[in-house]
């Protein structure tokens, strides 16, 4: 049985055995990606190792991973819909912790002989909620919590009858069952989203889950994530040669650190320089790597091969494409000429989203998107991935840990294909550099006033038309600006950055005073979708 009061890790005889991972694993199961993903990142962040499975994965095959708890994450489906997704029953008894949230709560009602109601009615945003008072204030999920507190909903049906054996242990307004439990088979199921910030006290509610019901031990850190990827870029690489390219990015950068610090001299770093990076990047890099860290690089500065092949090219994809076939060529051509086109190994920053998206159906590609990743398959090497199963917060935190500079860590995406992509119509070295100067003011203000954490992007586009303007007494007659800015939380969809009036106002003074070439500046407006975040 397990059992509520806290006991030394692995004590209880339906205790989990310890995990073959080095540290404790809780796995959660995906009813709606961007739920799972934001579960999974808040118990990392209560230093607890987690990852996601696809909710067709056979309990038999969760078992084997022996997860110290299984979380059911929320979704946006319907119990009642005809195949709703549901799950293999043998979980319910297999002794593991489970932790039901919003639709997984009302799975784990439905299956297990509770009532789940078509209310027909919504609960959505903040609601007061109340705990029962025996069994709520008693139970280890809100051991602290005051007897009322606000927790965020998001749900149609609700459950209007726990399971036999399971005690309701909260109610809101409109869920009379809005947390149930029944302790002794391990199984917790509340209704409203704990992961989320607006649920005050939902992190702890999390914590005392994974500590109290779980007996996890909080041993996922930095240095344990520096560790065990060490280890791991070790045991693959042995002694054999590795490469790496470089983009100016974070996730190739803190990869490349991370490869250093596991096989040092083995690895070469390749940074090609397309002419269509951000400003002070290449310069950056190089201080970086080269002086900071010692590292063999190559600065492959290849910006006439690049210019060259853009020569006339308007269509976004093409431009793309343009630009991903140089790359390879490049670096192949940097990789021999180093001495390293024996290397059997190529680093790649793939983040454990795009691990995540690209096993399901639903990750759609919109864009071509040029990426080191098209580099394996011409060249013929195995990749090493010492991000794969990192999120983006716990990749700056390890880059962070590793002594990678700030302005590194916390650069903002950048699409492969560079400045590009921002200049709609032909590519020109006049338009890059306009592009260029402009950007580094947007980047520099947004820095100035606080805001480049909080923003997703904030950069420059350059469309190819002219207007007419004035300036002094003379007539001009040059190209616009578009302030790009944007809020998100992961690139799937995008809000609009209310960018303050004043910050707006320097933004324009100033990029039409100093870059020439420039005389309007106007704010994009779309948020994603409609639009996409870059312009091409
Ligand atoms: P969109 O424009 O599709 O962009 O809304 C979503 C995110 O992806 C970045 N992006 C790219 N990243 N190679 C990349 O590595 C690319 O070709 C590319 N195109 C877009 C974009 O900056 C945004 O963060």
């Amino acid at each position: 049985m397990v059992s509520p009061a806290p006991a030394p890790a692995g004590a209880g005889p339906l205790s989990p055995a310890p995990s073959p991972h080095p540290e404790d694993l809780v796995l959660v199961v995906d009813f709606g990606a961007q739920y799972a993903q934001l579960i999974a990142r808040r118990v990392r962040e209560a230093h607890v190792y987690s990852e996601i499975v696809p909710r067709d994965t056979p309990a038999k095959e969760m078992l084997a991973r022996r997860p110290r708890g299984i979380i059911l994450s929320g979704g946006p489906a319907s119990v009642h819909v005809p195949g709703a997704p549901g799950l293999d029953p043998a979980l319910w008894s297999a002794g593991v912790p489970v932790l039901g949230i919003c639709y997984g709560a009302q799975l784990l009602a439905r299956d297990l002989g509770g009532v789940v109601a078509r209310t027909g009615q919504a609960e959505y945003g903040r609601t007061s909620l109340s705990l029962a008072s025996g069994t709520g204030l008693g139970s280890p999920l809100f051991s602290g919590w005051p007897e009322r507190g606000d927790v965020w909903m998001s749900h149609f049906d609700a459950v209007v009858e726990p399971p036999a054996g399971f005690a309701v242990t909260a109610s809101t307004p409109s869920s009379p069952v809005a947390a149930f439990e029944d302790p002794g088979r391990g199984l917790y199921a509340v209704q409203f989203h704990p992961e989320v910030a607006h649920t005050d006290r939902g992190q702890d509610l999390l914590k005392a889950w994974l500590r109290d019901v779980c007996r996890c031990r909080p041993s996922w850190t930095r240095t344990s994530i520096i560790e065990s990827a060490v280890e791991a870029i070790r045991a693959q690489v042995g002694g054999e040669a590795v490469l790496c390219a470089l983009s100016g990015g974070v996730d190739s950068a803190v990869a490349a650190a991370l490869v250093h610090k596991a096989v040092g001299s083995q690895l070469t770093c390749v940074f090609v320089d397309t002419g269509l990076m951000r400003e002070g990047e290449g310069e950056q890099v190089e201080e970086t790597f080269r002086r900071q860290f010692g590292l063999d690089l190559v600065h492959a500065k290849a910006a006439d091969r690049f210019f060259s092949v853009l020569e006339g090219v308007s269509d976004p994809e093409a431009k793309r494409r343009a630009i991903g076939e140089t790359f390879i060529r490049v670096f192949e051509e940097v990789a021999r000429a180093s001495g390293r086109s024996g290397a059997r190994f190529l680093v790649q920053g793939t983040l454990y989203p795009d691990v995540i998206e690209s096993g399901t159906a639903d990750a759609a590609r919109i864009k071509s998107h040029h990426n080191v990743g098209g580099l394996p398959a011409e060249m013929g090497l195995e990749l090493v991935e010492p991000l794969r199963l990192l999120f983006k917060d716990e990749v700056r935190a390890v880059g962070e840990e590793l002594g990678l500079p700030e302005e590194i860590v916390w650069r903002q995406p950048f699409p492969g294909p560079g400045l590009a992509v921002r200049i709609v119509g032909t590519v020109t070295r006049e338009r890059v550099e306009i592009l260029r100067a402009a950007d580094a003011i947007v980047v520099e203000e947004v820095q100035r006033a606080g805001l480049h954490r909080q923003l997703w992007q904030a950069f420059a586009v350059l469309p190819v038309v002219r207007t007419v303007g004035v300036m002094g007494d003379e007539r001009t007659y040059a190209y616009p600006i578009v302030i790009r800015a944007v809020s998100s939380d992961d690139a799937m969809t995008a809000d609009w950055a209310r960018l303050p009036y004043d910050l707006v106002e320097r933004l324009s003074r100033r990029i039409i005073n100093e870059v020439p070439g420039v005389n309007r500046v106007a704010l994009d407006v779309t948020s994603k979708p409609p639009g996409t975040i870059e312009w091409e």
